[in-house]
């Protein structure tokens, strides 16, 4: 495979791959880095985007020598990705490197400085960290690099999600990150934008010209955003339930999907053009009043139940939860019952010339009858019956985009059955389905995030202000959801979730649309 960097000469203002990168992961024998970051360098590497000469360096608290953290990473590796080509195997294992590190034991950190000084063309080095530790451990990180003299640009900091809990701890975590580092060397991932399938949302939009006309208030009725989930909180449930499905996915996720289904079209799919465009999207979100709170969203938790064909245990048994199943109306005192919801259907407005009276309808939540990312954009019926007397169905005509699996789109439209007896309608759709598309593998997320940071790309990672703008939006829900104490309505686990939910778009005249690909 020709090295990445070898293709083309370099376009100014275009990034590039460098020669050299020192990766170095926080974290080094997490679930994330050993469940997707590795996996993730492995597969850049047979592909031959790791640039050559590159050295992965995990930090950690745990007593493993290099060969010893080799060793764990080659297990990972046979776990998640399955078959391993040997080669890549071997060459990705000898850029490993351990370093034992206790983040707030300042005598430590000598272990990581010697480590990353320990090589040739040090100063021609790009080096990464990646922080896949809890956002409290960002500011001493941070800080612990800077005393070493470990910061200075072409150095990149990666921080995972959750920034923040809210909007105060959000603006904490930037600002001690962004003592230490410029927001140019900042990236904040959101995995989601990583997905082919959700950049292909810019592609469909911005490389087309057909549906642009159409993708206004005028054309379209409402959109709707699904994101749901088999898996429950699993081993998370220490910082689920802290989080909650709000915080967990429609802060980040949710929202930056509805950005670029809402977005304009930026001038360039470059450094700061479509994160600009977002950020108007997240500023022209509606706030919610306590009256549009109490009736534009729903919370709900799983019950037990049967999920693909396997039962499951409530969310309640998986945390441990004493929770009674009366809602506090009903005698039981608000402080004995945990508020965290597993599943969030709301319905948002963005107030802007484009989109002025289109409902954003979003859900999320684990443990449903199925897993399924997609965006429906439903458009408006046609301004005037010219079949009056038709028989058969019709239907408004709809776009669905399937974000995973099965990435791809189907658009609804309506034809005429063949057959004499006048005018028979009946739904088709035209399909396309990208793994018969394309041939190539479709790329994990991490991937093609990873390779960015390498690179110094910025364009799908979250601009400061974007974070925050997106909770202040979701701040005052948080606050009024606190301030009522009413618990999640329950949900069986491998249900659509709450009933609630339900009734959210229906009484709008409106249908969750269940289609699959
Ligand atoms: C993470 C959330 O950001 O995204 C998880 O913290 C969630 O709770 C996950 O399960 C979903 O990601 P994906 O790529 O599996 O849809």
């Amino acid at each position: 495979m020709p090295h990445a960097s070898a293709a083309g000469a370099a376009q100014p203002g275009v990034p590039v791959m460098p020669e050299r990168c020192d990766f170095t992961v926080f974290g080094g024998t997490g679930n994330l880095a050993l469940g997707k970051l590795l996996p993730a360098l492995y597969q850049s590497d047979l592909e031959g985007h790791l640039p050559d000469d590159t050295r992965i360096i995990g930090v950690s608290l745990a007593d493993l020598d290099d060969d010893a953290y080799r060793a764990t990473v080659h297990d990972a590796l046979l776990e998640h990705v399955g078959d391993l080509d040997d080669d890549t195997a071997e060459r990705l294992l000898g850029r490993l490197h351990h370093v034992r590190l206790d983040i707030q034991d300042g005598s430590d950190w000598h272990r990581l400085y010697g480590v990353l000084k320990d090589r040739p063309h040090v100063d021609a080095t790009v080096r990464v960290y990646y922080l896949a530790v809890a956002p409290t451990l960002f500011g001493p990180i941070c800080r612990g690099l800077d005393e070493g003299g470990m910061t200075a640009a072409p150095a990149r900091v990666v921080l995972e999600k959750p920034i923040g809990h809210d909007l105060a701890s959000a603006r904490a975590i930037n600002a001690v990150v962004g003592e230490v580092f410029d927001e140019a060397q900042i990236f904040r991932i959101d995995h989601y934008l990583g997905k082919e399938s959700v950049q292909n949302l810019l592609v469909t939009r911005f490389a087309n010209t057909l549906l642009e006309p159409l993708w206004n208030s005028h054309w379209i009725d409402h959109v709707q955003i699904t994101v749901a989930e088999t898996v429950g909180v699993g081993e998370r449930v220490g910082y689920y339930e802290q989080a909650g499905a709000l915080r967990d996915m429609v802060q980040n996720h949710l929202l930056q999907l509805l950005c670029l289904v809402a977005m304009e079209p930026p001038i360039e799919v470059g450094r700061e053009d479509v994160r600009d465009e977002k950020l108007k999207v997240l500023q022209a979100l509606k706030p919610m009043t306590p009256a549009e709170i109490d009736r534009d969203t729903v919370r709900g938790r799983y019950g037990s139940g049967l999920v693909e064909g396997r039962q499951v245990s409530s969310y309640d048994e998986e945390v441990g939860l004493e929770t009674p199943s009366l809602a506090p109306h009903e005698g039981y005192s608000t402080s004995e019952v945990s508020l965290t919801e597993t599943f969030v259907a709301l319905k948002v407005e963005v107030q802007n010339w484009r989109w002025a009276g289109v409902p954003f309808y979003l859900r999320t939540g684990k443990r449903m009858d199925r897993r399924s990312s997609e965006i429906v954009i439903v458009f408006k019926e046609p301004p005037h019956d010219v079949f009056p007397h038709r028989t058969g169905v019709t239907a408004p005509n709809r776009l669905h985009i399937q974000v995973q699996p099965d990435e791809g789109m189907r658009l609804h439209l309506t034809a005429k059955e063949p057959g004499p007896g006048g005018y028979r309608l009946k739904p088709v759709s035209l399909d396309l389905n990208f793994a018969s598309a394309f041939s190539q593998r479709s790329p994990d997320a991490y991937e093609r995030l990873l390779m960015d940071v390498v690179k110094g790309n910025p364009t799908l990672f979250m601009r400061r202000d974007e974070v925050e703008a997106a909770w202040a939006w979701c701040a005052p829900i948080i606050e009024h959801w606190a301030e009522t104490g009413l618990p999640p309505k329950r949900y069986a686990a491998g249900s659509a979730g709450p009933t609630t939910a339900i009734t959210l778009i229906e009484r709008d005249g409106r249908s969750w649309q269940e289609d699959h690909l």
